[in-house]
């Protein structure tokens, strides 16, 4: 087994509701209706972590009792892209800790054969710079999509940049940690190992299909 204390921007979630819905997200009896649902609920519950150090900014508003000068976040300042298709499950439970963050869309597949990422899409907002982004992807694996989208943001100028996926291997949390030592990453379950065909043991199977309905065999 990987030993992750080595890898200082890692953070393994452990909270007991988490692991039970992760463990049910896992599950293949669980159909696309409830696995969407627990998606969202997982990343509300990942994102509460990974967004604890975000910024505030002072307001005044008034109380029923005075006026005072209080604490809120500075919605505009958070920007989180998912990396679709699968992303998109996670991005509808961010949005709904900070309503009206700006989000992102970076549009990634695996290739069947190489398995490397093949870039297909590619939207981020002008001002990502002044951005604080979550980086947000169900299923790190061999690491290659997660490194490559991060590639794409530096490139569009992203300075402060957060991973946010449910499930790790450990080939995958080497990888970017090793790329990335910098870059936060949350990770809400750490697997064992990639099969031969790169898929997450004991994983959830492929994401993708399973949030969409598009499920095809066995893995
Ligand atoms: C899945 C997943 C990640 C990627 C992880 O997406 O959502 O983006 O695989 O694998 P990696 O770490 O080996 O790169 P997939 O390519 O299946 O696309 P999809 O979400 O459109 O189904
Ligand atoms: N992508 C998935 O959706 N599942 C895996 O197990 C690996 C990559």
């Amino acid at each position: 087994m990987i030993d992750i204390s080595k890898y200082k921007n890692v953070v393994l979630l452990d909270h007991p509701l988490l692991k039970h819905k992760i463990t049910n997200l896992r599950d293949k009896k669980t159909g696309t209706n409830q696995f969407r649902l627990l998606v969202k609920e997982i990343a509300v519950i990942e994102g509460y972590e990974a967004l604890r150090h975000l910024k505030t900014k002072m307001i005044e508003i008034e109380t029923p009792i005075e006026k005072t000068i209080q604490p809120v976040v500075d919605r505009k300042s958070v920007c989180f892209v998912p990396i679709l298709r699968a992303g998109l499950g996670m991005a509808d439970g961010m949005l709904e800790l900070v309503p009206g963050a700006t989000c992102g869309h970076i549009g990634l597949y695996r290739d069947e054969e190489t398995k490397a990422p093949v870039e297909y899409y590619c939207k981020l907002p002008s001002d990502i710079n002044e951005k604080e982004v979550f980086l947000i992807d169900p299923m790190l694996a061999t690491g290659g999509s997660a490194i490559d989208a991060v590639e794409m943001l530096k490139k569009h100028g992203a300075k402060r940049i957060t991973f946010i996926c449910i499930i790790a291997a450990p080939e995958g949390v080497k990888a970017f940690s090793e790329k990335y030592p910098d870059i936060p990453l949350y990770i809400g379950a750490l697997d064992r190992e990639l099969n031969d065909k790169a898929y997450i043991c004991p994983g959830l199977g492929d994401c993708g299909d399973r949030t969409f309905g598009t499920v095809k065999g066995e893995k």
